[in-house]
């Protein structure tokens, strides 16, 4: 049993002894989505992840009133009738606008509007048996990425006649190619769920997200609109952008190393650092919600290939656990995970506090650079009135050997720059459980926003 102490200077720690987490088999690398996790023998490659991957993208739309080639594009993609797959985005007129711009290219609908957030393996289902009634030949997901992710998982059991979509989890399961179309509509500024092979999805059996890679999940045309984008409300505004943040900082630094995919992040981290308080302040402002538009795209592009950290294991097991919003998860979980991470890299930490935040780091060590990086995030939390601590939402402390376990064995666990375990975990949960741990207090500084 694993039994070590991590510990984030100032805050108590959890010391992992009063219950079983699993212990690392280093024969069984087979979850992981680029061939193992950082276990070390004396054997080993010195190099890790030597062999980079870069996953493709779809062709995409993206600008003020793109959502209205959708009517062309399903089309074009031969679709005579659309499953539209969406949470169904009450109050916003979405659903029917685009049911009216299928209908003005010829494209007959049927819309599923059974999704939830943190999408549940019986609407994959659902959707699907709608989707063989109603004899859809292509499907348009229309919302954020519990929408996006529902569809691809519509997609990938369709194409295995119907078979439990929790037989995919994992990293290439799918044996057959995909033969429905889609479209991917996305409503929010976070997910970018709509440009990469992944989707999460919640295994109600055994409580928990599943993470899903592959290549025959990705739609076959992204459409990214902030006019969409402007239906959402503040808290929804800035939960999502941190999810964007994350997926940003986390493919930046991960260890994977895919460097095509660097300059996509940071300039991420840029526009978020930029545009998202504005975003969230006012939801109208044009500029801002253009600028989260493109940084939620660039970061989930870089992600796709540069894979993910901890942070988004911690949030898609509460996610499955007790139904938490993903963007509100990831927030919580972040500065620690990152102040945690430094050591590993604080040349690429530092990278993220220059040119992601802006900040003059010239009578800085690289270290000092490094770590302010986590300050910079908890400003940005600050700016957005983001809770601080897990017991605020609801995680119960009974749950955290759980929670652990099921977040070391997520395959988005890969891309950590620093090495870690189950218990590592544990105190990460723990570091904030039910105090806020941070670096920077915001009362010694007024917000950015003048409210
Ligand atoms: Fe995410």
């Amino acid at each position: 049993m694993a039994n070590q102490e991590y510990k984030i200077e100032g805050k108590g720690s959890y010391e992992s002894t009063s219950f079983e987490l699993n212990t690392v088999d280093p024969q069984e690398p087979s979850r992981q989505l680029h061939g193992g996790h950082p276990r070390r023998s004396i054997d080993e490659a010195p190099e890790e992840f030597p062999v980079k991957t870069v996953f493709p993208t779809p062709r995409t739309t993206f600008g003020w009133g793109a959502h209205e080639s959708v009517g062309e594009e399903a089309a074009a993609l031969g679709m005579d009738h659309a499953l539209i797959v969406t949470t169904g985005l009450s109050g916003t007129g979405i659903v029917d606008s685009v049911t009216d711009i299928l209908d003005d290219a010829d494209v007959a609908s049927s819309v599923y509007d059974g999704v939830t957030s943190n999408p549940k393996d019986f609407e994959v289902h659902e959707a699907y048996e709608l989707q063989q009634e109603d004899g859809a030949d292509g499907i348009v997901a229309l919302g954020g990425g519990s929408s996006i992710d529902c569809a691809k998982g519509v997609r990938l059991v369709e194409a295995h006649d119907g078979r439990d979509i929790t037989e995919f989890e994992g990293v290439d399961k799918a044996e057959n190619p995909s033969n429905l179309p889609m479209i991917a509509v996305s409503t929010t500024a976070g997910t970018g769920s709509e440009t990469t092979i992944y989707s999460v999805i919640s295994d109600t059996d055994e409580q928990y997200k599943m993470a899903l890679a592959d290549l025959g999940m990705l739609n076959s045309v992204a459409i990214v609109d902030p006019a969409l984008h402007r239906t959402m409300p503040p808290h929804l505004t800035a939960w999502t952008g941190m999810d964007a943040l994350t997926h940003a900082v986390e493919a930046y630094v991960s260890r994977l190393g895919v460097k095509s995919n660097r300059a996509m992040a940071i300039e991420a981290i840029r526009l978020v650092a930029e545009n998202l308080p504005q975003a969230y302040a006012n939801g109208n402002d044009r500029e801002a919600r253009e600028n989260m538009a493109w940084a939620q795209f660039l970061a989930a592009q870089s992600f796709n290939s540069a894979g993910l950290g901890i942070v988004h294991p911690m949030a898609h097991v509460l996610g499955g656990v007790y139904d938490l919003p993903h963007g509100l998860c990831n927030s919580i979980a972040l500065p620690a995970a990152m102040e945690y991470e430094v050591p590993a890299t604080p040349e690429l930490f530092a990278d993220i506090t220059e040119r992601g935040f802006g900040v003059d780091t010239s009578d800085m060590t690289e270290m000092e650079a490094a770590y302010r990086a986590v300050e910079e995030v908890e400003k940005l939390k600050a700016d957005l009135n983001i809770t601080q601590t897990w017991d605020q939402i609801g995680m119960q402390e009974e749950d955290l050997e759980k929670c652990s376990n099921y977040a070391f064995e997520d395959f988005c666990t890969e891309g950590t720059p620093r090495d870690l375990d189950p218990a590592t975990i544990a105190d990460l949960f723990m570091v904030n459980f039910d105090e806020p741990w941070v670096r920077y207090d915001p009362s010694e500084e007024p917000s950015r926003i003048t409210l």
